[in-house]
């Protein structure tokens, strides 16, 4: 049985000992918590995807403590004015930009491909311990494959355990939502996972309207968050928009998941995600809250669509994806 630890200098520097030694940590970062190997060892990386159950085909997200590490794993074409502006902007925080891949990463990281995710978090343990493991650590969200995101180290603890060597514990992550994946085209950016960066900060900073992949119908799944169903709870879930007849549901098996009321009139368990109805905080609270649900023996999540706006928008994604039913 694997200790949940807390952050303390001499646990972080146990976790980055571990990481060089060819180990698999957990960490937190702001978005979610990562399941981290040194990206140079692909033996090590193998076992993430082992434990994950994750298909070789998915590539993972390398972290790095500052962006000035971003040339021994990519070719980050900082005299491309637009990567350089949004990496000003963002990092450290929750953007992976999909740049061209370095030749010395093992193509396990990247499944082949030859483009690399690449990301810096914005978060103090994150950086303390990717400073002193000193070298990038890939790292996927540290949850069995397709299920639930971590937000919190018990959630690493219940789905993962004894399969990983170490669970740094950081509290509950900020963001609670993935990062936003954006590949870049020389002077074009493509949103590949909509997340925690907002399509309209995005576009703000990056001064054009950018294209999400897979809104199409016929678009190609370019990554695997990407895929219909991912990010599942072990309760089916019900989509439905607010107002709209409960009527021939079996509520008294349900939890109703609203964003920022319980529905009137109506006799079911609710979690609302945001009294104030505060996107950002609804965001923070998604992933902890079906897993909390999941863990209450309700049998059906009835949920509401979010507002089609900034977090709003990456939330229904999560939750269409949740929702889709089981192939
Ligand atoms: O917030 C996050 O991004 C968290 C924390 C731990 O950093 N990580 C995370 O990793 O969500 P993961 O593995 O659950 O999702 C990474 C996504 C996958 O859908 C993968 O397909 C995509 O990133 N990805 C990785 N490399 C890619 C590449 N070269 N091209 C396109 N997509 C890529
Ligand atoms: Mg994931």
């Amino acid at each position: 049985v694997v200790e949940l630890v807390a952050a303390s200098d001499d646990e972080i520097n146990q976790a980055a000992e571990m990481i060089r030694s060819g180990g698999i940590v957990a960490f937190p970062t702001e978005t979610v918590y990562g399941l981290g190997a040194n990206a140079f060892d692909a033996n090590a990386v193998a076992r993430i995807f082992e434990v994950k159950e994750r298909p070789l085909f998915d590539p993972l997200i390398v972290h790095l403590a500052d962006a000035s590490q971003v040339d021994q794993v990519a070719y980050i074409g900082l005299d491309n004015p637009l990567v350089n502006r949004l990496v000003e902007h963002f990092w450290p925080g929750p953007l992976t930009l999909v740049l061209p891949k370095h030749p010395d990463i093992p193509s396990i990281v990247t499944s082949g491909l030859d483009t690399i995710a690449v990301r810096v978090p914005g978060h103090n343990v994150a950086q303390n311990f990717l400073r002193a493991a000193g070298v990038p650590v890939a790292a996927p969200s540290a949850n069995s494959f397709g299920s639930l995101s971590p937000t919190r180290a018990q959630h690493v603890k219940d789905d993962l355990d004894e399969l990983v060597d170490l669970i740094v514990d950081g509290g509950p992550t900020t963001w609670g939502l993935e990062s936003t994946i954006v590949a870049v085209h020389e002077d074009q950016l493509q949103v590949l996972r909509l997340g925690a960066v907002t399509v309209e900060a995005l576009e703000e900073v990056a001064r054009q309207s950018v294209q999400i992949a897979g809104m199409n119908a016929g678009d190609k799944i370019t990554t695997p968050g990407q895929l219909p169903r991912h990010y599942s709870p072990r309760t089916p879930i019900h989509m439905i928009n607010r107002g709209e007849s409960l009527e021939l549901l079996p509520l008294d098996k349900c939890c109703y998941l609203a964003f920022n009321a319980p529905p009137v009139n109506e006799t079911v368990t609710v979690e609302v995600l945001s009294p104030t109805a505060d996107l950002r905080e609804a965001a923070s609270r998604l992933f902890d809250v079906l897993h909390r649900i999941d863990a209450s023996g309700a049998e059906m999540i009835v949920a509401e669509w979010m507002p089609e706006r900034g977090l709003g928008r990456s939330i229904n994604d999560r939750l269409r994806r949740a929702s889709a039913t089981r192939s």
